[in-house]
């Protein structure tokens, strides 16, 4: 089959398109308002942008409720920009239901970290707290914010870039110092409804038959971080 987004015409019984790019990994996005109240939400349309320095994006449509007359920015749109900060919290499958809920539209002045049970833990460099019990969590300044155009009102989507600035890995996170994905299970998104988490990895070496070859626990390994994207 084919189809133009701009018609809208794939005769499918819902719209394919999110489904067609997955997994899309949940950055779970905590920030301070200008106020110090502390938001948090998931997003999926969120990713790695670079990596030296390392930049990530998260994206987030318009939004409204009753006291608005036309769409606004969400709310980690907004704190990111106000006060030049935000954290991309990890999403795990242990962590699901908290992110779920975390996605609930409630007012401004609601701590969304204690709506969801979850602790607050400092950051090193930015004022924004991460979520304790989330496996890795990066802290971000803001770098900038590139609006995207839309045919509806709402679909205005905020492309927030922050600078990777510091990187916490809970140590229970890591299996001889590599990152564990089976132990965390990262949860990402798919189309309509579902999800997926990491339950099985596989290995492959390089097109010239590289094979990994991290360093030692301890040794500088600054030129093997970076020697596949
Ligand atoms: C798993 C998941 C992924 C989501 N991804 C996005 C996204 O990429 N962009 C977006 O605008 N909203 C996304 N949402 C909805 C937002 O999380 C929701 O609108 C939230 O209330 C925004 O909060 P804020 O206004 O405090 O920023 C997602 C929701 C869920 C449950």
């Amino acid at each position: 089959m084919f189809y133009e987004p701009k018609n809208d015409d794939h005769g499918l019984p819902y719209n394919p398109f999110k489904a067609c790019v997955v997994p899309r990994p949940i950055g779970w996005i905590t920030s301070l308002s200008y106020d110090g109240i502390v938001n948090l939400a998931p997003f999926s349309i969120s990713n790695q942008l670079s990596y030296d320095p390392p930049f990530v994006f998260f994206s987030g449509s318009g939004t409204s409720d009753e006291a608005d007359s036309e769409p606004r920015r969400k709310d980690s749109v907004v704190n990111a920009e106000d006060t030049g900060e935000f954290v991309y919290n990890m999403a795990t499958y242990g962590l699901r239901e908290q992110v779920n809920l975390s996605s609930k539209h409630v007012p401004k002045d609601v701590d969304e970290l204690a709506m969801c049970g979850l602790t607050p833990a400092p950051c090193n460099i930015v004022k924004c707290p991460r979520v304790a019990e989330s496996p890795v969590s990066l802290e971000c300044k803001h770098h900038a914010t590139l609006s995207l155009p839309s045919n509806r009102t709402m679909g205005v989507h905020h492309v927030v870039i922050g600078e990777v600035v510091g990187i916490h890995i809970n140590d229970n996170a890591l299996t001889d110092g590599l990152v564990d994905w089976i132990k965390i299970r990262p949860l990402a998104r798919m189309g309509y409804m579902d999800y997926t988490s990491v339950t099985e990895v596989f290995t492959m070496k390089g097109p010239k038959g590289e094979e990994f070859s991290p360093g030692k626990i301890g040794e500088s390994s600054k030129s093997k971080l970076w020697d596949k994207v």
